[in-house]
């Protein structure tokens, strides 16, 4: 077995994704063949699944939504926070269940959780019922080690490389709006965070490639994409290139829209802002963790800036970016934190007014530094300290939405709404969710609905006309 070695550093290479080579031989094997694909984890994880999809339908596996008629079951799992790692370990339970008395189902832990050593050793000693584990940077060894798995009945795990395979294929789960990965990796050792050693380093694809793949998504009708990083903005760092140059190549292909996630404060430049202030179809929504507004806080957790430069930073956006919407990530309870650090934080949300914020209570993770600092606040008041702030971030989230009622936006309609199944829901430019009255021929299109309605985390609001293009 192989398990990540963090001291070595090894010398990276690129190669092409070569699984269509193979689908010949191996559709033999899986003709006939069910596959359920359950995703646990962050735009990252999602986009991991939509390769992993790729491969099984490649392979002859047809999609079952019922995990009993399955013959493979993946789990792609994420590590963060212990909620999310529980949720696999009861779905496990029940998968034991269902392949007592089945040989042709097959258990494929992949994801996050896949790259945690701790995990994975109590993996091979308690639940020896799983088939194959497989990491976050081999997921284009998915059909080979299927294809041994089931002619040899062994437990096959993944191998860890920082490698990059270029050419991955995708099966999108949208057809309109599409992620793109730009890097691999995180270099920052956030002291809380599992990604650096669930992720490996910061790992950068080529910019070529990345263009290439964009021009394609344009032609065959998509309308917006996501570049994804765990730092997105860190991109290039390693092969001498850089994100504003990146974002600027990107604009330029002329598709409809643009977004990146996940940046962090202390990457930002002001060449980005430039940029992104330059090009219409760069969407004016920027995603900027906090984390916690207590400088105390800000260096145990090793996030690299103070309070002062994180308002710094967000009043230059603002400042540059007519209309754009921040939001952003905040913990509660890391280990040391008083009332008055907590305060900080409540401060810096009080005077940042964020569109939106993902608010979590620490969760200290096996193997991270955080994990051994001393914490004496109980978790109940941990928990009243979530409240608290999540009452203010709602607040000025509705607040935000407000300032859209009677005004007329533009929205990429992506399909029916959940809510309401007369309506079809979308995004605006901010990245806000609308659930819009109107035809259903509107899906697929960037058209300018009238706001009716505000809360907290939706808008409502009537189609008024298609985007006419200047
Ligand atoms: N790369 C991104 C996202 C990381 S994970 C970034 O740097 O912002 C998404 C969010 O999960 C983080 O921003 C953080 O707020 C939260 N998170 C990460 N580790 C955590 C932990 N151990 N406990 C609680 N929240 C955590
Ligand atoms: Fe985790 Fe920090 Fe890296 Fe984000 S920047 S993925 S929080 S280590
Ligand atoms: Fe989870 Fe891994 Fe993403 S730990 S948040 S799936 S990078």
């Amino acid at each position: 077995m192989h398990l990540p070695d963090l001291n070595v550093a090894k010398d990276r290479t690129s190669k092409e994704n070569v699984y269509l080579d193979l689908n010949e031989n191996y559709q033999k094997v899986f003709k006939d063949k069910k596959y359920f694909l359950r995703t646990y984890g962050c735009q990252m994880n999602v986009h991991d699944s939509e390769a992993i999809r790729s491969y099984l339908e490649a392979l002859g596996f047809t999609n079952t939504e019922k995990v009993e008629e399955a013959n493979v079951v993946v789990l792609n799992t994420c590590a963060i926070r212990e909620n999310a790692r529980d949720k696999v370990v009861g779905f496990l339970g029940k998968c034991h269940y269902l392949k007592k008395n089945r040989d042709d189902f097959k258990i494929v832990l992949a994801g996050c959780m896949s790259e945690q050593p701790d995990f994975i050793e109590s993996i091979l000693a308690k639940h020896k019922y799983i088939d194959i584990v497989i990491g976050t940077h081999n997921i284009h060894e998915l059909p080979k080690l299927l294809l041994e798995n089931f002619s040899k009945q062994t437990i096959e795990v993944y191998s860890n490389s920082d490698e990059i395979i270029e050419g991955m294929h995708y099966e999108r789960d949208s057809k309109y709006t599409a992620w793109v990965n730009i890097m691999y990796g995180c270099d920052k050792f956030c002291t809380y965070c599992i990604v650096p050693y669930t992720r490996g380093r910061e790992r950068s694809r080529k910019l070529e490639s990345i263009i290439k793949e964009v021009e394609e998504l344009k032609d065959k009708g998509y309308l917006e994409v996501t570049l994804l990083g765990q730092n997105v903005n860190a991109y290039g760092q390693d092969i001498g290139e850089s994100f504003s140059h990146l974002l600027e190549c990107v604009a330029k292909t002329g598709i409809k829209r643009v977004r990146f996630v996940t940046s962090h404060p202390w990457n930002f430049t002001d060449g980005m802002l430039e940029v992104i202030s330059k090009y219409d179809n760069i969407m004016p929504y920027i995603h900027l963790p906090l984390q916690s507004g207590s400088d105390k806080i800000l260096k145990r957790m090793n996030r690299r800036y103070t309070k002062e430069e994180y308002l710094t930073l967000f009043r230059k956006m603002k400042k540059m970016i007519p209309n754009v919407a921040i939001t952003t990530d905040i913990i509660v309870g890391f280990p040391g934190e008083t009332k008055e650090d907590f305060e900080d934080t409540l401060d810096v949300v009080k005077t940042c007014e964020f569109d939106g914020a993902y608010t979590f209570i620490f969760s200290p993770r096996v193997g991270t530094p955080a994990a051994l600092m001393e914490d004496k606040t109980p978790l109940k008041e941990k928990e009243e300290r979530l409240q608290e702030l999540n009452t203010l971030v709602n607040y000025y989230s509705n607040k935000s939405n407000q300032k859209l009622l009677g005004k007329t936006v533009e929205v990429l309609v992506l399909g029916d709404s959940e809510k309401d199944e007369s309506k079809v829901y979308g995004y605006t430019d901010t990245m806000k969710l609308v659930n819009v009255s109107g035809p259903k021929d509107i899906i697929g299109k960037i058209v300018s609905v009238k706001i009716t309605d505000a809360k907290s985390f939706s808008l409502d609001g009537e189609y008024v006309k298609e985007k006419i293009e200047a």
